[in-house]
């Protein structure tokens, strides 16, 4: 059985639709990583997924639960760990984790055992008596994924885990999230809008913008679609490098971005000197050449045609509009 199926699922907000048509499944014991800049929907998936929103159509099965049917059972087999931290701040880790067992109905006398396991397992357990409020944020989240497995889950949600953490917390929590599934197997959906996070963690990645799964494989398999090399080429005729760019044989796809021309082919070292001379022809003066395997970054590049922080500044600047046309 799968851990999830999720077949077009939609929410709109409004006029918005934030997520639109969306199908796929998770399999059990993957980690599966939901990646997308900055408003295309992934805690608005979550959020339905783990029965806090209703859908607007589709449907989804979380552990063979539906969703809108079953909402109690699919609750107890999620745990759930949100994008803005929900810990008390004036309780301390373990008040806040045995608060949870309470409103989870773990039973009396499996309680203290099973907070204290958690605590030494995201090592927290010396600093159990201590309030929230004295914890830096790599260890609040630390304590929000304890308390998301306090009532056992088989999957957890975790949206955004490691947003505004310093890349030191980021690597340790990256080693707590691949260990819990590892070890304890528990099947992991997290939402990230940083690549390397999707990259190190997930099994499978769904690339998803504007509402929409646009791309949906492992890494590996995503970097291949965009070709065995990226040249990035830095001009101050981005416009013209792409005319003469895509005439080439050579060339699978060439992306103007960020007053760039990025460029996806094989053999990039042997095609470095041909395109040097086809701007000497062309009267167009070349900054600087790079080249790099494909990255996930280059990935929604070949998709999009945009950056992921290009669709970010884009989609901030699409909702102001959509304030001013609400305002007038
Ligand atoms: N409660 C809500 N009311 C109106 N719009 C919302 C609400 N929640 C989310 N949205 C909008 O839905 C879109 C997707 O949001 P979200 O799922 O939070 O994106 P992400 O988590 O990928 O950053 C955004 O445009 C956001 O502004
Ligand atoms: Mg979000």
């Amino acid at each position: 059985m799968d851990a999830i199926k999720i077949e077009g699922l939609t929410r709109r907000f409004d006029d918005l639709i934030a997520v639109n048509k969306i199908s796929f499944n998770v399999k059990q014991g993957e980690v599966f990583g939901f990646l997308g800049p900055n408003g295309a929907g992934k805690s608005t998936t979550l959020a339905m997924l783990s029965t806090l929103l209703e859908p607007s159509e589709g449907k989804a099965h979380v552990n063979g639960f539906d969703i809108k049917h079953r909402k109690d059972e699919v609750r107890k087999s999620i745990g759930m760990v949100f994008q803005d931290s929900t810990l008390d701040e004036e309780l301390t880790a373990w008040e806040n984790l045995d608060l949870h067992c309470r409103l989870y109905g773990v039973p009396g006398e499996l309680r203290a055992k099973r907070i204290l396991d958690l605590l030494k397992l995201v090592e927290l357990e010396d600093r159990k008596d201590s309030l929230v409020k004295t914890f830096s944020g790599g260890m609040k989240r630390r304590l929000e994924i304890a308390r998301g497995l306090l009532h056992e889950p088989s999957i957890l949600f975790l949206d955004e885990p490691t947003l505004g953490l310093d890349p030191q917390t980021r690597n340790k929590l990256w080693d707590y999230i691949g260990k819990l599934n590892k070890n304890k197997g528990i099947t992991i959906i997290l939402t990230t809008h940083y690549m390397d996070e999707a990259d190190k963690l997930a099994d499978r990645i769904a690339i998803i913008d504007r509402g929409k799964v646009i791309a949906l494989d492992s890494s590996a398999n995503l970097k291949n679609k965009v070709g065995g090399d990226v040249i990035n080429i830095e001009t101050t005729d981005p416009e013209a490098v792409q005319k003469f760019v895509e005439k080439c044989k050579f060339c699978k796809e060439a992306k103007r971005h960020d007053g760039k021309v990025t460029i996806s082919t094989d053999h990039a070292e042997k095609k470095i000197p041909e395109l040097i001379s086809l701007a000497e022809k062309n009267k167009v003066k070349i900054i600087s050449v790079s080249i790099n395997k494909p990255t996930l970054e280059d990935v929604f590049l070949y998709y999009t045609g945009k950056t992921i922080r290009e669709q970010e500044a884009s989609s901030i600047e699409h909702l102001r509009e959509r304030r001013r046309m609400h305002s007038r």
